[in-house]
């Protein structure tokens, strides 16, 4: 059976974990396949929010199988506080978790030079979550990555330190202020490694293998957005896993040909967090509305995430580059109210009206040009059939439609798992 994926169209924060959640009746399987804790996958049902950030979204239904891919990188600490966060919940998340051995493991001194590295670049600096992504990942490429399945292993404490000291080493070099109690972080974090060690581990590209001959179905979640992939990406602006669609292949060990459905999903408007450029940036009381009532806060940093109007430039992009086969729009409702609304069709780019997005994006390089539409004043998050939306919302879809040439098939016009209105 076909592996579907479910990725975001953006700078992340698209609301992936909502539509996992509302999509895994569907799945057998769901399986994160990149990115870490920097993730913040939020989840409403029976008036309660939940926040995910390694833990893939389909936790809280009974008798599906949760995977944590080989392409995530997994904090120990965080991912011990998640499953504390269930266990209060009454999750039983025993039966239903698993863990690929091959994932990388965030260690606090991949933490620490996050900082380090992200101080030491004063103005220049990514806005990174600073959950240690980056170090990890350059440890993974740079080949001395400590992955799940070393901790099975006798001597892997040995690896462990050497790897510590050389981080420690490198966060001197730097030569900026890091305040750290190593010891501390490191009994915190050998007591999380412990509970790790309690779950199940897999070789799960074999697990994945088997599951499709049996005929099981798997979504494949992704974390983060397009445009912070780090080779399509706005680099150096970017997180440093592949968001797209290949990184599920890589992450995951699913092949090219075994993809199905691609959803892409996207916000009705633009948000982005942390440093880098975003042509369709609103400094005016525009975008102050959109992040109020769309409460554009990020969910693991709590950092406010800038807003501006929907670029369909980079959005036929993130299209084009994952194969998108279905869109889901999410916060339509957070556009209510609007007058006008303003949808970015093409750049002028150094004098030139181009439709694609070019090497550099930053405001002296691109300036928007925007198409005009009505706006709605209507209350959607109600609403639960597509024959209830105000027409001038219906206009905004379809144009959306016939400019990205792929349906719309999901509106999301709330938080919660209900507010989902099917096409
Ligand atoms: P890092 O992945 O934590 O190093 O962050 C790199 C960049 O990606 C920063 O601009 C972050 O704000 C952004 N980022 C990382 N994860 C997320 C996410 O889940 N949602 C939105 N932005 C993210």
């Amino acid at each position: 059976m076909a592996v579907d994926l479910l990725l975001g169209l953006q700078w992340g924060d698209e609301g992936k974990g909502k539509i996992v959640d509302v999509l895994t009746s569907k799945y057998n399987i769901i399986a994160r396949f990149q990115g870490g804790p920097n993730a913040g996958h939020t989840l409403v049902f029976n008036g309660k929010k939940h926040v995910l950030h390694t833990i893939p979204s389909g936790i809280f239904h009974e008798n599906k199988t949760n995977l944590v891919g080989n392409g995530v990188v997994i904090d120990p600490v965080i991912f011990k506080k998640e499953l504390d966060k269930l266990e209060e919940q009454n999750v039983d998340y025993r039966k239903s978790l698993l863990i690929s051995r091959k994932a990388h493991i965030i260690l606090p001194t991949h933490r620490l030079l996050d900082a380090a590295s992200e101080a030491s670049k004063g103005k220049a600096k990514i806005g990174s979550t600073l959950k240690g992504i980056g170090p990890t990942y350059m440890d993974k490429t740079g080949r001395n990555g400590i992955r799940v399945g070393d901790i099975e292993l006798a001597d892997w404490k040995d690896k462990y330190r050497t790897l510590a000291d050389k981080h420690e080493a490198m966060i001197a070099f730097y030569n900026v202020d890091v305040q750290y109690d190593l010891q501390e972080l490191e009994s915190e974090f050998f007591k999380s490694i412990e509970i790790l060690k309690s779950l199940k581990f897999i070789d799960s590209e074999e697990y994945l293998h088997q599951a499709q001959k049996r005929g099981e179905s798997i979504l494949a979640e992704g974390a983060q957005g397009s445009l912070l992939d780090i080779d399509f990406g706005t680099y150096p602006f970017v997180t440093s896993s592949n968001t797209t669609a290949a990184g599920a292949c890589t992450g995951l060990g699913i092949a090219p040909n075994k993809i199905g459905e691609v959803f892409g999903i996207f916000k009705a408007y633009t948000t982005r967090v942390g440093s880098g450029p975003f042509p369709t940036e609103l400094f005016d009381e525009d975008g102050e509305t959109m992040g109020r009532v769309g409460n554009e806060f990020g969910a693991t940093t709590g950092r406010p995430r800038r807003c501006g109007w929907l670029d369909l430039v980079a959005l036929r992009y993130a299209c084009q580059i994952n194969g998108v086969t279905q869109l889901i729009m999410m916060k339509g409702d957070v556009l209510s109210g609007f007058k006008t609304l303003k949808v970015c069709t093409a750049y002028n780019y150094k004098g030139d009206t181009i439709h694609h997005l070019p090497f550099n994006i930053e405001e002296e390089n691109v300036t928007p040009i925007y198409t005009e539409m009505k706006g709605w004043n209507a209350d959607l998050t109600e609403m639960t059939e597509a024959s209830q939306m105000p027409k001038p919302l219906m206009d905004y879809i379809k144009f959306l439609e016939k400019e990205l040439e792929i349906p719309i098939t999901i509106v999301s016009v709330g938080p919660d798992r209900k507010q989902t209105i099917i096409r």
